[in-house]
């Protein structure tokens, strides 16, 4: 399996290490290793698609990593936090529980639809990273759920950094799938990789692609999701890399997802616990 390094194609500057930016593995975006624009854009926005499927089946997070995530801010009162990619509002609800004001921004009106029905109280808004709809200085903490890999980081970096209060942090977090346990780096093989394991997944890049967030710290926390073998075929396919399938594939890789959980004693009936880890990123604003 080859990675993706370096080929985000909004990236500015040259190839090499100092671009570098982690967009994951060839699997977050199926046959293409050399994505155009064109095709990185219809990944970013492709979860709208399914957005009722995907606030039914994707994963929340867990509390412990959130809190490291805001840990350098904790004790602010109130704690202004935005959740920047907020999708359906599966982290917003995290935050909910320990942020004093949360405001959501996100561009594909399908899922902030979603987002607006599941939490009502909260303020959201349609907007990207790299044009984010608040003033300077407006939040202690920016935290970005499973999406920081489709930002522009060229333009999302120094305005992410704009709208934070002098110490404020930015956090990324991503609920990965734990490939160390054998039948999970195995439905991984079987999905022709269409979920994101935690072996693949790397903090390397951020700290080089984010010269305002100068020192880059990471962390990485157990979680679990209940699922069925149906509801985790549900799960996968809200991953974009099998939301842009032509139906005949999609259905045939559900056929060989669903025979392969079929077949293993952990997952054949019932409900269980599919092992996942939430990896972190922070970094705080540099002066
Ligand atoms: C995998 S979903 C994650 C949603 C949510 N944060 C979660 O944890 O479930 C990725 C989200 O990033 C959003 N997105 C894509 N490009 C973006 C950008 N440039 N700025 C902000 N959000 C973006 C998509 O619309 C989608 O809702």
């Amino acid at each position: 399996m080859e990675e993706v390094w370096g080929s985000n194609p909004h990236s500015s500057t040259s190839w090499g290490p100092k671009s570098r930016v982690y967009l994951g593995r060839v699997s977050d975006f199926g046959m293409h290793r050399d994505i155009s624009p064109d095709t990185f854009q219809s990944h970013a926005s492709s979860f709208g698609q399914e957005a009722a499927l995907y606030a039914e089946s994707r994963p929340d997070y867990p509390d412990a990593a959130v809190l490291w995530a805001l840990e350098p801010v904790a004790g602010r009162s109130p704690l202004r936090v935005l959740d920047l990619g907020a999708g359906t509002g599966k982290l917003t609800e995290a935050l909910l529980r320990h942020a004093g004001e949360v405001v959501a921004v996100e561009p594909d009106p399908a899922m902030l639809g979603e987002l607006r029905r599941w939490l009502p109280e909260v303020r959201a808004l349609g907007g990207s990273a790299e044009e984010i709809p608040l003033p300077d200085g407006s939040v202690d903490a920016i935290l970005v759920g499973q999406a920081m890999h489709w930002f522009d980081l060229d333009r999302a970096a120094p305005e992410m950094a704009r709208v934070l209060t002098p110490g404020g942090v930015l956090a990324g977090l991503w609920n990965t799938h734990d490939d160390r346990v054998p039948w999970v780096a195995e439905l991984s093989r079987v999905s022709d990789r269409s979920i994101r394991t935690f072996r693949d997944w790397s903090p390397e890049g951020f700290d080089l692609a984010m010269p305002r967030f100068p020192a880059i710290e990471h962390a990485a926390f157990p979680h679990a999701h209940r699922r069925t073998a149906e509801s985790l075929v549900a799960t996968i396919a809200t991953h974009s890399q099998v939301l842009l399938l032509p139906e005949a594939d999609r259905s045939a890789l559900d056929g060989r997802i669903t025979s392969y959980l079929r077949s293993l004693p952990e997952t054949a009936e019932g409900e269980f616990d599919v092992p996942l880890v939430t990896a972190v990123i922070r970094g705080v604003v540099a002066s």
